[in-house]
C-alpha cells in the first residue's frame, strides 16, 4: 500500500514537472514568436531577403569559385544573416559589431564554420572515430569540438555529416561514419547531443549543429563527388534517411542541403525533400542553408537561371543561401512579378531568426565572444589529451601475423616512409582551424614513447607519389605531397640501408590527408605505386615489416594483406596522431577500433557492403549461373565491415535465446558468452545483427541492429545481454510505412559481420 502511494505521488509529481515544462516551453516559444513577429514588422522586404544571405570574406577554405565581395557594406545594409570562414573573437567581434551597431535594425549574426572532426585542436577524422563504436566518445569529440569552437566567438557548426557512403572511391567518406543506417544514426544523435547539449543553449559553450549533406550525397555516381544520384524511396527511407532523421529526432537546429539531386530535382531546389519529408513527416523546425553556391549551381544543373533556380529553391523550403547570393539579387524581382510570395521570404527569415533568438542573440549579440574563455579554452592542453585518447580508440589493427605487434621497446626500429616525419598530413581533411604544424609525427611519437630504451631510425624511402601532376592536384591547400630533389632509388638506398641495422620496420605509408576529402573521388584506391615499390623493398629484406596505414577511405589493400606482417589503419588521427600511434604499436593501448566501411579486394566490387541483397541467384561456388565475378574466387570484402583484430584474441559461445517466437509488445533476450582466450586485457566490440527471412520486399543479408562494447581482462569471459523487440524488425514496406511482417528471423552476434554464431525465432 505504501509503495503505490509512494509511486502514486512520486507519478503525479513526474507528471507536474512534465506539464510545468510543457508550459515553460510554450510561454518562451510564445514570447518568441512576439519577438519575432515585431521585429518582422519593422523589416522592409530588402532587409527579409538579407538574412537569407550567408556569406565568407575568405581566409577560411574555399571549396567553391567564388568569395563574397563587399561584405562590410553588405552587413552595414542589412544585407547578411550569417557569416562563416571567418575566425577568432576579434574578427568576429567586429563583424557582429557592424551588424548590431550600425545596421538599421541591429540585427545580430550567425557566425558558422566546418568544425568536423575538433576545430583548433584536431581529432580524427570521422570515418576514423566512428571506427571506435564508442559513442560516449564521439559524443564527447563533438562537445570539446564545440565548446572550442563556441570559445572561439562561434555559435554554429555545419556538422554532422552523416551521409551513408558504400563507394569508397568517394573522397568525403572521410567525413562520414561509414556504410551503417543503425550506427550512423547512433553517431549523428551523439553528435547533436554534443554540439548543442539539451538544446536550450542555456549557457554559452552550446551552438547550433547543422546535419549535413541533405540528402544521399554519399551515393554519388560511380563516386565521383557531386555527381548525379538515383535510387528508389525504399531504399532512401531504409539505408541512407535514417541518420538526417535521427539528427533531426535529436533536435538539430538547422540542416544544410547536398550538391546532389534527389529524384531529378537537385537536394537545393526538392521541395519534397526539404518540405515534404523533412518539415512535414519529421517535424524539423529549424533552419536549413544551401551548401556552398549549391542555389546557382542549379543553372549547370539545367534548372533555369538565377532568378529561377532562387525561386525555385526558396519555394522548395531553402531558407539561406551559402555564398552565391542568388537570394539577395534576384527574389525582390521575383517577389514583384509574382514569382516568390513575400509569405514565402516571411517562413524563412523567419526561420533564421528563430534560430538567432534561441541561441539567445538577440539578449546578448556577443554572448559567444568572450576573449577570457578563447584565451583559456582555445587549444586547452585537455583538448589534446582527449585527441590521443580519440585516436588510440579509432585505429584499427588490419593484420598482426605471428603477433609481430606490439612492438618492444628496445633494439633499433626503422621508421620508413613518406608520412613518417610528416607534421602535414596527420590532421586529416577538413582540419580548416586546425594548425597542422603543432601535430605530432609518427616519428616524434615513436621517440616520444621510446626515450633512449630503443633506437628508432629514420629515412623517407618514397614520395607519396611520384606524379607531379597527381601531387599538384592534391596540393590544393598546401604541399601535402613533397616529390623529392632525391630520386625515388636515392630515397630507397638509404631506407634500405638504415632497415638492415633494424629489428623491425615500421612502414608509415598511404594517403595523403588531402587524397580523401571533398573534390578527392579516386578510380583507384590502392597505396600509390611509389610507395607499393618501397614496401615490395623493404618486405624483400626478409625483416618483420609493420604498416602504419594513413587513409580518409577504405584502400584495396590485398598486396600488402599477402606480403607485410601487420597492418594497423590509422586513418588521419589529428594532432597527437605520432603518440597515440606509438601508444598502440608498443602495446599501451591494445587496439579496439572496428571497420565502419567495408575494403574491397579491388574496385570492381564497388559498391559492397556488409547489408546487401541477397539475389535470386545468390553465390554458389559450384553454379556458374550466380551472382559473382569470372575474375574473383568468392564476393567477400578483403576486411569486412565491423571487422578489426586485438593483440588478445576473444572467444564466442553459442547465441542463445529465450523464446523461440516473440509478438508484438514482446521482446527475446539474447545472450552469448565471450572469452579473452589470449595474452592481453582487450577490449571488444560484441555486434549483433537481425536478417528477415521472408518479406514483401526482398530482405537483405543483414542489419546491424545493437552492438556492444566491453572490457575483458586476459582469461575473462562475460556474458553479453541483447534484448530484440518487434520494432528491430521493421522495414520500410511499398507504401514507406515502418513496419514488421510476421514470419522467421534469424539473429546474428559475432566479432564482425561475417564472423558470426546465429539462432532462429519467429515473429507471429
Ligand atoms: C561543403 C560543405 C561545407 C561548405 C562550407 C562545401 O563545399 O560541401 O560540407 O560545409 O562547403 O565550407
Amino acid at each position: 500500500m505504501k509503495k503505490t502511494i509512494g509511486l502514486l505521488i512520486g507519478l503525479s509529481l513526474g507528471c507536474l514537472l512534465a506539464n510545468a515544462q510543457q508550459k515553460q516551453s510554450a510561454d518562451k516559444s510564445k514570447s518568441m514568436d512576439a519577438f519575432i513577429t515585431s521585429l518582422m514588422s519593422k523589416m522592409t522586404l530588402e532587409e527579409k531577403i538579407g538574412q537569407l544571405n550567408l556569406v565568407t570574406p575568405g581566409g577560411g577554405i574555399l571549396t567553391g569559385a567564388v568569395v563574397s565581395q563587399g561584405v562590410e557594406e553588405n552587413i552595414v545594409k542589412g544585407n547578411v544573416g550569417g557569416m562563416f570562414g571567418i575566425i577568432g573573437t576579434e574578427k568576429i567581434r567586429k563583424a557582429q559589431e557592424l551588424a548590431v551597431n550600425k545596421s538599421r535594425l541591429k540585427i545580430p549574426m550567425l557566425f558558422g564554420s566546418d568544425v568536423i572532426h575538433g576545430y583548433k585542436t584536431t581529432f580524427p577524422i570521422p570515418l576514423g572515430l566512428s571506427a571506435s563504436w564508442n559513442l560516449d566518445l564521439i559524443e564527447k569529440s563533438a562537445q570539446l569540438a564545440g565548446n572550442e569552437a563556441s570559445a572561439d566567438g562561434l555559435n554554429w557548426v555545419f556538422s554532422p555529416m552523416v551521409d551513408i557512403a558504400r563507394d569508397p572511391r568517394w573522397g568525403r567518406i572521410a567525413e562520414s561514419s561509414g556504410e551503417d543506417p543503425y550506427l550512423g544514426a547512433l553517431i549523428a544523435k551523439a553528435m547533436v547531443r554534443g554540439y548543442q547539449g539539451d538544446n536550450t543553449y542555456a549557457g554559452n559553450d552550446k551552438l547550433m549543429a547543422c546535419v549535413k549533406h541533405f540528402a544521399l550525397y554519399g551515393a554519388a555516381e560511380a563516386g565521383r563527388d557531386y555527381n548525379a544520384v538515383d535510387m528508389s524511396h525504399q531504399k532512401m527511407y531504409e539505408f541512407y534517411f535514417p541518420p538526417y532523421k535521427a539528427a533531426v529526432e535529436a533536435g538539430v537546429g538547422s540542416v544544410m542541403s547536398s550538391f546532389n539531386e534527389v529524384d531529378g530535382v537537385p537536394a537545393t531546389g526538392n521541395k519534397w525533400l526539404l518540405t515534404d519529408v523533412l518539415r512535414k513527416q519529421w517535424g524539423f523546425k529549424g533552419m536549413v542553408t544551401s551548401d556552398y553556391t549549391s542555389v546557382n549551381e542549379m543553372i549547370p544543373h539545367g534548372m533555369g537561371n538565377l532568378q529561377e533556380v532562387s525561386a525555385l529553391a526558396v519555394k522548395a523550403g531553402m531558407d539561406m543561401d551559402m555564398v552565391g547570393e542568388g537570394f539577395l539579387t534576384t527574389l525582390k524581382k521575383s517577389v514583384t512579378e509574382g514569382k516568390v510570395s513575400v509569405a514565402d521570404i516571411d517562413l524563412s527569415c523567419r526561420r533564421i531568426l528563430e534560430a538567432k533568438y534561441k541561441l539567445g542573440l538577440f539578449t546578448n549579440p556577443f554572448k559567444f565572444i568572450d576573449e577570457q574563455r578563447s584565451a583559456k579554452e582555445v587549444l586547452n592542453p585537455a583538448l589534446r589529451n582527449f585527441a590521443r585518447e580519440a585516436a588510440t580508440k579509432s585505429f584499427v589493427l588490419l593484420k598482426n601475423k605471428d603477433q609481430v605487434l606490439p612492438l618492444k621497446k628496445s633494439g633499433a626500429i626503422a621508421l620508413i616512409g613518406p608520412l613518417a616525419d610528416s607534421k602535414r598530413n596527420m590532421l586529416g581533411t577538413w582540419a580548416v582551424s586546425g594548425d597542422w604544424q603543432t601535430s605530432v609525427s609518427v616519428l616524434e611519437g615513436l621517440k616520444n614513447a621510446t626515450g633512449n630504451k630503443a633506437k628508432v631510425l629514420y629515412a623517407k624511402g618514397a614520395n607519396i607519389s611520384n606524379d607531379t601532376g597527381f601531387a599538384h592536384r592534391v596540393n590544393t591547400f598546401g604541399v601535402e605531397i613533397e616529390i623529392d630533389k632525391r630520386s625515388p632509388q636515392q630515397m630507397l638506398d638509404e631506407a634500405l640501408s638504415i632497415a638492415k641495422q633494424a629489428d623491425v620496420i615500421v612502414a608509415a605509408v598511404g594517403e595523403a590527408a588531402d587524397m580523401s576529402g571533398e573534390a578527392a573521388s579516386r578510380t583507384a584506391i590502392d597505396i600509390p605505386e611509389s610507395q607499393r615499390d618501397l614496401l615490395a623493398a623493404l618486405v624483400k629484406t626478409g625483416k618483420p615489416v609493420v604498416l602504419v596505414l594513413f587513409n580518409g577511405r577504405p584502400l584495396t589493400l590485398g598486396w600488402e594483406n599477402e606480403n607485410v606482417n601487420a597492418i594497423l589503419d590509422v586513418w588521419f588521427g589529428g594532432h597527437e596522431a605520432g603518440n597515440a600511434i606509438a601508444d598502440v604499436l608498443f602495446g599501451d593501448y591494445n587496439p579496439s577500433g572496428r571497420l565502419t566501411a567495408t575494403f574491397p579486394r579491388n574496385v570492381g566490387q564497388i559498391p559492397i557492403y556488409y547489408n546487401h541483397k541477397i539475389t535470386g541467384r545468390p553465390y554458389d561456388n559450384n553454379n556458374r549461373f550466380t551472382s559473382k565475378y569470372l575474375d574473383l574466387p568468392d564476393n567477400s570484402p578483403l576486411y569486412p565491415f565491423g571487422y578489426g583484430l586485438s593483440y588478445t584474441t576473444f572467444s564466442y559461445g553459442d547465441v542463445k535465446i529465450d523464446k523461440a517466437s516473440i509478438k508484438k509488445g514482446e521482446s527475446i533476450k539474447v545472450k552469448v558468452d565471450v572469452k579473452n582466450t589470449g595474452n592481453y586485457d582487450g577490449v571488444e566490440t560484441v555486434q549483433l545483427y537481425v536478417q528477415d527471412l521472408v518479406a514483401s520486399i526482398a530482405p537483405v543479408s543483414k542489419k546491424l541492429k545493437g552492438f556492444q562494447q566491453i572490457s575483458l581482462k586476459k582469461g575473462e569471459s562475460k556474458t553479453v545481454e541483447f534484448t530484440i523487440t518487434e520494432q528491430d524488425l521493421r522495414f520500410y514496406n511499398a507504401n514507406l510505412q515502418y513496419v514488421s511482417e510476421p514470419g522467421e528471423f534469424k539473429v546474428f552476434v559475432g566479432a564482425n559481420s561475417r564472423n558470426v554464431k546465429e539462432a532462429q525465432f519467429s515473429l507471429k
